[in-house]
């Protein structure tokens, strides 16, 4: 029905008109990419009213969407509704944890929720389309990305994408509390060279298809509308003209026929890139390659009339792009009631209770204990007097993230008000600065300055500090020194904080850090020393709450790591599924694959975390130790919890296939389930495993499973687990 709608409207449409669907421009009050040049907003509006603008992004609110709105519906010949996309990554208004501290919880449904209160408040604000979910997969923490994404597993990071597109887009477009979701960046962005953002990729055909894809083919296996292209090329292809990845996978193999929209300017960029000379040749790459819509490029509704009429484009391509935009905008329902989005009376309610109730249970999942010496946590809540000490422990606004769309600034409990809120005597609690770490007010377009030299402040922590049971220290990244455009080359504690943290250790060993980052820091020196440390992220709008949550042992933490965490920024890229080289064991002399001043280890691995309780393993089983291609065996274990506290652990199923026709991982996580055990109590998990779960892109280029030897263990972390071994006939 939708087709033959589609059908009959693109019959009436100008060629005008459909390249006017296929151009996307910013609002002018919000920029998430360079500013726009040379077109005044006066142009703009006359652009929209003639029908040449099909998309909007960065234009949010019940009015000012619905403002646009008519400017295209009442003026423009057809009156197509325009479509409104924005970054919603991890929240509207509410804020949720960063994606990469969800991923940390491990739990698909806590995903899922995040991104389904965020189409809510999205929606009621007139915005049909969200540019998420990012389902880079990165390796490199020197990628100032790697906090929007799940980290650096494609299996971990295809439950995670799939959950999210459920959370966004719900059962279906039509309902009015749920938006377009947006794969992205398609593909292989999270493997900029030295993490440098936008910086080249070269990976093969085996990385792209065994690593790299997975997330989005579940993306699309899950109904997601639409895709984005990634800034990068590919070993010399641009993936925005990459017929490639674009028509030969996307739309071909895997059928997707939601549409695909450009990254801000990607198009534009492909003569930066060098591979078009002027945007009329760039045009004509990103259509024909198939790239639907063009944001901030000004390519399409500039350059395609004229390769249309000089027979270079033909016009079916345009039809193909229009129609596959067309569909998701009558299936948002725009067609019926183009404003029907834009609801002023549901936008007063957004941050309300209920969904910051929610995003406090995300946050508190999302939080992974790194280390806990001697049980220092969980914290007593009277009874003990507290110094919570740092700049990070009042800030009320890094810990709501970067991408953080229409936050409140300013509008997280910090960590200090959430320990006060939480503890049975507020007045155990005592706070200290201490020196400041950022010297400016940075924003998503702003660079951070650090201190460096003034240590002021540190003297009366120091005091505080002796004067205590225990300290509490807040450290790590403000939440603008991660996320677009902020690769770093030093991973460890910036500014003063690593003399802050060696000053009040020495002065009170007590200490439990609280972490606050958007990417895996080096933290060799607290790791030794420091007795306890908790991972908590930028954990959004609830953040003091959930963190508070956890110290004071309301909740028994959970979270497992969903990336690596490197002991020197030179491991990078550092992951726990590599491949084993032809060196992999020490040989006794200086040949074989290490490096000469640092372990090749992590300093914690993936799926690593703690709980306050202990887990046994035991009982591994397989069904059968053999098994054909199309049948399956069940993995069972049991797992026993052994401590004094009721908790949940993440039970991880990992495999390895000991011969392939291509050099295959030396782990890969297969399977994985969160469950909760009292004390005393245990449980048998089960798994499936299939040939499907086995299979691979292979020397031949089919996506199967070879026969063959495997190992598998079953554990709490990638680098820990009962083994058995089988083998696929
Ligand atoms: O969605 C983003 C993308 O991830 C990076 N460039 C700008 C886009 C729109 O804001």
């Amino acid at each position: 029905e939708v087709d033959q709608k589609v059908d009959a409207l693109l019959s009436k449409m100008t060629l005008d008109e459909k390249i006017g669907q296929l151009n996307q421009y910013t609002s002018r009050w919000e920029m998430t990419g360079p500013a726009p040049k040379g077109q005044s907003e006066q142009e703009l509006l006359d652009m929209i009213k003639s029908g040449k603008v099909g998309s909007m992004l960065n234009v949010t609110g019940a009015e000012a969407t619905r403002n646009a709105q008519q400017l295209a519906v009442e003026n423009s010949r057809l009156g197509i509704p325009m479509i409104f996309g924005y970054d919603v990554v991890h929240g509207y208004k509410t804020m949720f944890p960063i994606p990469l501290a969800t991923a940390a919880s491990w739990e698909p449904a806590a995903a899922e929720l995040s991104a389904s209160v965020a189409a809510k408040e999205t929606a009621a604000s007139g915005v049909h389309w969200t540019f998420a979910p990012m389902v880079d997969i990165a390796r490199d923490a020197r990628w100032g990305r790697i906090m929007e994404g799940a980290g650096e597993d494609p299996y971990l990071g295809s439950v995670m994408a799939a959950a999210q597109v459920r959370g966004f887009q719900g059962a279906s477009l039509a309902d009015e509390n749920t938006i377009a979701a947006c794969a992205k960046h398609f593909a292989a962005y999270g493997f900029a060279e030295a993490g440098r953002d936008y910086n080249t990729v070269e990976i093969t055909e085996n990385t792209l298809r065994n690593v790299v894809l997975p997330p989005f083919k579940a993306c699309a296996d899950a109904g997601v509308a639409s895709f984005m292209n990634s800034f990068n090329e590919i070993g010399g292809v641009l993936a925005t003209a990459n017929n490639h990845l674009l028509r030969d996978i996307l739309k071909g193999e895997w059928n997707f026929d939601g549409f695909v929209v450009s990254d801000w300017n990607s198009i534009g960029e492909i003569v930066d890139h060098g591979v078009a000379p002027n945007k009329k040749e760039a045009a004509y790459l990103a259509m024909k390659a198939g790239s639907d819509m063009d944001m901030e490029g000004n390519c399409y509704v500039s350059q395609l009339k004229e390769l249309v009429e000089e027979g270079r484009i033909d016009e079916a391509l345009i039809d193909d792009a229009v129609r596959r935009i067309l569909k998701i905008k009558f299936e948002l329902g725009l067609f019926d009631d183009p404003y029907r989005y834009s609801n002023p009376e549901k936008e007063k309610t957004l941050l309300n209770a209920e969904h910051l109730q929610a995003a406090r249970e995300v946050a508190k999942k999302s939080i992974v204990l790194l280390k806990n010496e001697n049980q220092l946590l969980p914290l007593k809540k009277s009874g003990q007097r507290i110094a919570v000490i740092g700049d990070m422990a009042d800030d009320k606004d890094s810990p709501l993230g970067s991408w953080r769309a229409q936050a409140v600034t300013g509008s997280a409990v910090s960590l200090l008000e959430g320990m006060k809120n939480t503890a049975a005597d507020p007045a155990i609690i005592q706070f200290e600065q201490g020196p400041v770490f950022v010297s400016n007010e940075a924003d998503f377009t702003h660079h951070l300055e650090f201190n460096e030299t003034d240590l002021s402040g540190i003297d009366e922590a120091v005091a505080l500090a002796k004067q205590v049971d225990v300290v509490v220290m807040a450290l790590g990244e403000n939440c603008f020194q991660s996320g677009e455009g902020r690769s770093q080359t030093d991973i460890t504690l910036k500014g003063v904080q690593q003399q802050l943290l060696e000053a009040v250790y020495a002065a009170n060993p007590n200490v439990v850090v609280v972490l606050m980052n958007g990417r895996p820091l080096v933290i060799n020196w607290m790791a030794e020393h420091v007795p306890a440390i908790l991972e908590t992220w930028h954990l959004g709008s609830e953040a003091g709450n959930a963190i508070a949550d956890v110290l004071f042992g309301d909740y028994n933490p959970s979270g497992k790591l969903p990336v690596s965490f490197p002991r020197a920024v030179g491991q990078c890229p550092i992951y726990y599924n590599h491949k084993s080289t032809g060196r992999p064991f020490d040989t006794g002399l200086v040949f074989w694959s290490h490096y000469t001043d640092e372990s090749n280890e992590p300093l914690y691995p993936f799926g690593y975390g703690l709980s306050y309780t202990t887990f046994a393993y035991s009982d591994l089983k397989l069904s059968s130790s053999e098994f054909g291609l199309d049948e399956e065996i069940t993995v069972s274990v049991k797992v026993e919890n052994t401590g004094n506290y009721a908790g949940e652990e993440v039970v991880q199923l990992y495999i390895r296939d000991l011969f392939g026709s291509i050099t295959r991982p030396v782990k890969e996580l297969k399977g994985f389930e969160k469950i909760s055990l009292a004390p005393g109590e245990s449980k048998v998990v089960e798994f499936e495993l299939s040939a499907n779960d086995l299979a691979f892109y292979t020397a031949e280029g089919k996506w199967q499973a070879e026969p063959g030897d495997f190992l598998l263990w079953v554990g709490t972390h990638s680098q820990e687990g009962l083994e058995a071994a089988f083998s696929l006939k």
